[in-house]
This record gives C-alpha cells, sequence and structure tokens, in this order.
C-alpha cells in the first residue's frame, strides 16, 4: 500500500497579478502543498493593490486563515522599475473586483512573517517566488539562520536562451529587481529558476476553460481575469494562448518532472544599459564558475495544462457559490 507523502510546507511571495492569481489558485487546490504562508510585493502593480488582491484571492478560496503579510513596494536600489499595467490592468486583476476579506495584512513585515514561518517548521519549507524579489532578497539579508530552514527556493524569472519579456534581454520579475535576484542566486540556497524557456511554452487557450463557464464564484473570478488576459496577448502578440508563468512555478513545485532542470551558473546584470536584468545563465559552461542553480528548461506542457485546468475545476466545484 503507498502512502501519500506529507504536504509539503510551501510559502508563497507574490505580485498579483492575474497569472499570480491562477498560481495562487493552483497551490490552494493542491493537496500535496501546505500553504503556510503569503507575502506581498509590488511589481506587476503597487504593493497596496498586490496586498489587497492577495487579501481578496485566498478570501474567494475560503482561505482567509493563511497569514499574509506585505513587503516592499519598491527594489532595493532601481528608482526606475514601474509595472507594465496593461498586462494586468491598473488593479492588477484585469478589472475584476473580487469580495473584501474580513481581514488586513498581518501587522508583521514579509520577511517576519516568513522569518516566524521558517522558524516554526519541523521541516524545512520551500519559498516559491512569483514577483520580484525584494523581499526574498530582503529575507537572506536580515535572518540568513531562518532563510538556512529552507528547503529550496522555486521562483518563476529569468531565461536562459529566451530572454526577454520586459526588454529584449530580461523578464519582467528580474528586470524589476536585479540587485535583489542577484543577492538571491548568489546566496547558496537551492534554486530553482522557472523562467521564460519553458514558462512561454506553458501556455493555455480560452477553450481550455470552456468547462468552467457556468461554474461557481472562483470559476467566475478566474474567467474574468483570464478573458482581459487573453485580450492582451491577442492584442500584443497576434495569439490568444497565454502564458501562465506563475502557474508553472507552482506546478514545477508540486510536480517538479513537469519541467526538466539542468544546473547551470546564473548570475544577474545589474549596470548593463541594454541588459539590465538580464540572467546570464551559463548554458555551456564557458565560465567554468560553480553550477548554482538548478534551470528548467523543458515541460511537459500537456500535462501542466491538464493539471492547471484539472485542479481549478475541482476548486471550482468544491467551493461552489
Ligand atoms: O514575466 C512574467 C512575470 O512577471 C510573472 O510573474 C508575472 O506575474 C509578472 O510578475
Ligand atoms: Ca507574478
Amino acid at each position: 500500500m503507498t502512502v501519500d507523502p506529507a504536504p509539503r510546507p510551501v510559502l508563497i511571495d507574490t505580485d498579483p497579478g492575474i497569472d499570480d492569481a491562477l498560481a495562487i489558485m493552483l497551490a490552494v487546490a493542491s493537496p500535496e502543498l501546505d500553504l503556510r504562508g503569503v507575502t506581498t510585493v509590488g511589481g506587476n502593480t503597487g504593493l497596496a493593490h498586490t496586498t489587497e488582491n492577495a487579501l481578496r484571492l485566498l478570501h474567494l478560496l475560503d482561505r482567509d486563515d493563511v497569514p499574509l503579510a506585505a513587503g516592499a513596494d519598491v527594489p532595493l536600489v532601481r528608482r526606475d522599475s514601474r509595472p507594465d499595467e496593461g498586462v494586468h490592468g491598473d488593479e492588477g486583476l484585469g478589472g475584476v473586483r473580487l469580495d473584501p476579506a474580513p481581514r488586513g495584512a498581518d501587522t508583521r513585515s514579509a520577511v517576519q512573517l516568513m522569518t516566524d514561518v521558517l522558524a516554526a517548521s519541523a521541516e524545512p519549507v520551500t519559498l516559491i517566488a512569483l514577483g520580484p524579489l525584494t523581499n526574498v532578497a530582503a529575507l537572506l539579508a536580515a535572518a540568513p539562520a531562518a532563510a538556512a530552514r529552507l528547503e529550496r527556493i522555486v521562483l518563476m524569472g529569468g531565461g536562459a536562451r529566451t530572454l526577454g519579456n520586459m526588454t529584449p534581454t530580461a523578464e519582467f520579475n528580474i528586470w524589476f529587481d536585479p540587485e535583489a535576484a542577484s543577492r538571491v542566486f548568489a546566496a547558496g540556497v537551492p534554486v530553482t529558476m522557472v523562467g521564460l524557456d519553458v514558462t512561454r511554452r506553458a501556455v493555455t487557450a480560452p477553450q481550455d476553460w470552456h468547462g468552467l463557464r457556468g461554474g461557481g464564484r472562483t470559476a467566475r473570478a478566474l474567467l474574468g481575469m483570464v478573458d482581459h488576459y487573453t485580450a492582451y496577448h491577442v492584442g500584443a502578440t497576434g495569439s490568444d494562448r497565454t502564458p501562465q508563468h506563475d502557474a508553472l512555478a507552482v506546478a514545477a513545485a508540486l510536480r517538479p518532472d513537469v519541467v526538466t532542470t539542468r544546473r547551470l551558473h546564473v548570475d544577474v546584470e545589474c549596470a548593463g544599459a541594454l541588459t539590465r536584468g538580464m540572467t546570464v545563465v551559463d548554458v555551456d559552461d564557458v565560465s567554468g564558475a560553480e553550477p548554482n542553480t538548478d534551470v528548467a528548461l523543458e515541460l511537459d506542457a500537456d500535462a501542466f495544462t491538464r493539471l492547471l485546468v484539472g485542479r481549478l475545476t475541482d476548486l471550482d466545484a468544491r467551493l461552489g457559490g
């Protein structure tokens, strides 16, 4: 008789954000993960909106029990980072208005919440980072003993061969706070990088969500966000297939075999005029530098889409409304 492994304790740091929202839904829908806390960061939109969006999302999903704390609104060093608000709308969820949560954010800072969760956990905790890495870098700097209790950081960001969506050479999360990202890759904590090489192929099409039409409150929220996200991508790329960047990072924590990784050395360009925020991935080991990151280079796209759509459909049925 096979015994299911104990749920994997996770923290999620996020800037919701439409794809963040679907990623959080996937985490909540997955019994393999034990969501111990959520922290918010400025990125897709400002911190006030990302925090309110995360509170309302957890309320939508009957998870007001999950501690939530706000972190950094601005990057460690940069003063010229800005959200790309066309993608997610000015309040971050594509114009979808969720019911207010019955609580506000925790009075603790994001770093303090992460530190407390790490200290209280009997087993190592996986940190899933879905936005700019400002909070993660702050944790590593301010609470190294707590950070040493991390099992792994699974981050959505960067790219090895597929480099940029914010600039030709940089992916948004890394571009927004390159100094923070550089510190995370150099910290010595195990890191899985789920970058554009795989997330650009982790796409859903409108017809994938047809089973949710006529569903409950979760389905209505999801479809509203997906409709906005799809319209943006049709306008920007001509395609109605939308990259579920952040959900793939959650899927990689949930089911590691959904991606194929290679251990490679990664650092981040922080000074380049044309290359700010570029993840410099030594794919051919030309530098001889010690590999520090498990970089996702391939994915099982069909398995990912089945997992995401299937889990969110089941979640909607369970929550009803
Ligand atoms: O480049 C994609 C990443 O930037 C995703 O995390 C998306 O939510 C945005 O934050
Ligand atoms: Ca995000």
